[in-house]
Parts: C-alpha cells; sequence; structure tokens
C-alpha cells in the first residue's frame, strides 16, 4: 500500500492481512516501511521526529537502504510461497522526495532492482480528512503544504508505469474499502494463477 499520511494504511492493511490469514490463504506477512527497528530505520525514526537533520539526498537514500535491507528476507519468503502486505514501499520513497523538490527519475533509480509488487493500492483523501486524524502534525512531513505536493507527485504516471495500481478513495467507510482492497487481491491472484498455469 501506498499512501498520503493518516490515510488509513496502516488500518487497511493489517485488516487485509487479518482476513487472508482467516480464509487459510496460506503464509501471509504484514511489514512496514520505513522500518524504524534495524540500524538504517533508526536513523530514519529520529529524522522523521525531528531529532537528527540530513540532508533531502541522503535521507531520501536511507529509505531506499532501508528497503534494500530486507530485499533478502522477501524474495526467499515469496520463493517460499509466502503472500506479503507492505504498509508503503518504494512508491512512498519517490513521491516523499519528489515533492521536496528533488528529481523524480533521480529519486527512482535507488530502488530499481527492489522486488517488485503484484499490486499496489494507492489510498487516497482530501488534505482535510488527513489533518483532521489522530496524531497529524506530529511528525516531519505532516502538514497541509507537504502533503498537497505529495499527493500531486502520487499523480504522476513515472510512479504507476509498468506495475499493477489502483486508485483507491480512502475517504469510505472502512470496511467498504477493505472489501474494495479485498476484490482486487482476490482477482489480482486469480490472474497470477493462471498466468502460472
Ligand atoms: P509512515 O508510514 O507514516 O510511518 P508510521 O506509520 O510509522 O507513522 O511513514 C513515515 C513517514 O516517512 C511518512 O511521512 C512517509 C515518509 N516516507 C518517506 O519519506 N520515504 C519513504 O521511502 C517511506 C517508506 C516513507
Ligand atoms: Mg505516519
Amino acid at each position: 500500500m501506498s499512501c498520503l499520511d493518516r490515510s488509513g494504511k496502516s488500518t487497511q492493511s493489517k485488516k487485509l492481512e487479518a482476513h487472508l490469514q482467516k480464509v487459510g490463504y496460506g503464509k501471509v506477512k504484514w511489514m512496514c516501511f520505513p522500518n524504524r527497528k534495524t540500524a538504517i530505520g533508526t536513523a530514519i525514526d529520529l529524522y522523521l521526529r525531528r531529532q537528527l537533520e540530513l540532508p533531502d539526498e541522503a535521507v531520501h537514500r536511507l529509505f531506499s537502504a532501508n528497503r534494500w535491507e530486507m530485499a533478502k528476507s522477501i524474495v526467499e519468503d515469496l520463493k517460499a510461497g509466502t503472500t506479503i502486505i507492505c504498509d508503503r514501499y518504494a512508491f512512498s520513497g519517490v513521491a516523499y522526495s519528489a515533492a521536496k523538490g528533488l528529481d523524480f527519475t533521480w529519486c527512482q533509480s535507488p530502488d530499481r532492482g527492489l522486488p517488485c509488487p503484484d499490486g499496489i493500492f494507492f489510498l487516497y483523501i482530501d488534505e482535510k480528512v488527513g489533518a483532521s486524524r489522530a496524531n497529524f502534525g506530529d511528525e516531519r512531513y505532516e502538514n497541509a503544504e507537504m502533503q498537497a505536493e505529495v499527493r500531486n507527485q502520487f499523480k504522476d504516471p513515472r510512479l504507476r508505469a509498468h506495475v499493477n495500481w489502483h486508485d483507491v478513495d480512502g475517504a469510505r467507510d472502512k470496511e467498504v474499502i477493505h472489501a474494495e482492497i479485498l476484490a482486487a487481491v482476490q482477482k489480482c491472484k486469480a490472474s497470477l494463477r493462471s498466468r502460472r498455469s
């Protein structure tokens, strides 16, 4: 899942995980980026909580390196048949850094070669809806101007090229959103199965 802050992505990604576990989908794993628990993630966490200042280019590469830290284990899990649900990925990395003024293509380059998701769900919400949600404003990037610019960057066709992208209206009831995502996941799974057989 890919999104703006306070759009409900954590809720939705965890609901999807719980549902797939319940219906016996096989092994399912939830993960998120940034993964604040690794060494690189610790620096990212300090940066986001404004306790560390870093140049935009450096922090961009740290976010990407934080994904590369997990790449090997993601590939191993996928090979073992595990379904991975991820709360943010490289798409957020590009949209947030490009929103700060970094070159879009430059932003995409460090993530080239990472495992590519079978489906991406972009939960979009109005700035006002995001700002009214709990805890908005605590961290770096959680302000209306930045979110508006991130929203623009997420529209860029270069982000959506060659991937299975779904725009999801995040302002609706969470059960309605969940049902929509689930239907798309099932469709995606069916088409992957038919391609393999
Ligand atoms: P977020 O998903 O909001 O983390 P949490 O659920 O722990 O609050 O991510 C934190 C911030 O990091 C968010 O504003 C988006 C930003 N971000 C980037 O700038 N680049 C990236 O590559 C990623 C994954 C996130
Ligand atoms: Mg956040």
